[in-house]
């Protein structure tokens, strides 16, 4: 199967162009599963919770629509990150099918600011087994708490798909270390472009990567180019969690030798 990473450009607030930017790139690629950045279709740097009100949508609201219309266009999977308009405001990410919605993951480690206008996720971290495989979400901050990536491996993902925003320089190698203490693969898809508002200048780094269960970086995008790229992978491999005769990296795990709470 093929799956692809989109890095774009979005415009502060300006949802009807930014969601067209990602449907067109998608629309000139060829891939099973899509997955674009964090909040791709608003821009990420909010001033107030007013901004985050406004451009907040329902799961089904228009970029869903554009998004879903898309995957039954093309037969294939996106995720995507928006900001969801439910009982309280959530940095979310959705997942789109030929047939409609799928699924939804709903952000628990909140960054920065995002702590004064979103409510943290309490879905914790569903997985969809789709005919492509395993698949679970997270979003940018979560390569920081490995129990995240762990949490989705340990139910048997065979890719995190994983929209970010990524604002620092050694992120993009840390999803090297979680695919390859999980063996899974993890698709980040980056936004590139600098949103100064507020007194809060972010720049993006752009750097969208996919990367095998073994580490390897199948593909890794420039800081500056926007597009789609795209790699053939089994899946399948991320099943095999054995490392050699003696080692089965979650069968070896020492549970009761572990202080994690
Ligand atoms: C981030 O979680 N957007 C850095």
């Amino acid at each position: 199967m093929r799956i692809a990473v989109v890095q774009t450009n979005p415009v502060f607030g300006q949802v009807g162009s930014n969601v067209r930017e990602a449907v067109s790139l998608m629309e000139g690629a060829n891939a099973d599963l899509f997955v674009l950045p964090e909040l791709f279709n608003t821009g990420y740097n909010f001033v107030n919770k007013e901004e985050v009100e406004h451009l907040s949508e329902s799961v089904t609201g228009e970029t869903f629509r554009a998004i879903s219309g898309l995957a039954k266009r093309k037969s294939c999977y996106i995720v995507y990150g928006f900001v969801e308009k439910a009982d309280r405001l959530y940095n979310s990410a959705a997942l789109a099918g030929p047939g409609g919605l799928i699924g939804l993951y709903r952000k628990i480690h909140l960054y920065y600011r995002e702590n004064l206008f979103f409510a943290a996720g309490n879905m914790g971290f569903p997985v969809f087994d789709l005919p492509l495989g395993k698949i679970g979400m997270m979003i940018c901050f979560h390569r920081m708490y490995p129990e995240s990536a762990r949490t989705l491996a340990l139910q048997g993902v065979d890719l995190i798909a994983h929209p970010s925003n990524l604002v620092m320089p050694y992120c993009p190698d840390a999803m090297v270390t979680r695919c390859l203490e999980n063996r899974v693969f993890a698709a980040t898809a980056n936004r590139i472009g600098r949103e100064n508002r507020g007194g809060t200048d972010l720049t993006y780094i752009g750097k969208s990567e996919i990367v095998s269960p073994r580490g390897e970086i199948l593909a890794r995008m420039k800081e500056e180019e926007t597009g789609v790229s795209c790699v053939e992978v089994d899946l399948a491999m991320a099943q095999n969690k054995r490392i050699n005769e003696y080692n089965d990296l979650f069968l070896g795990r020492k549970t009761e030798q572990y202080r994690l709470s």
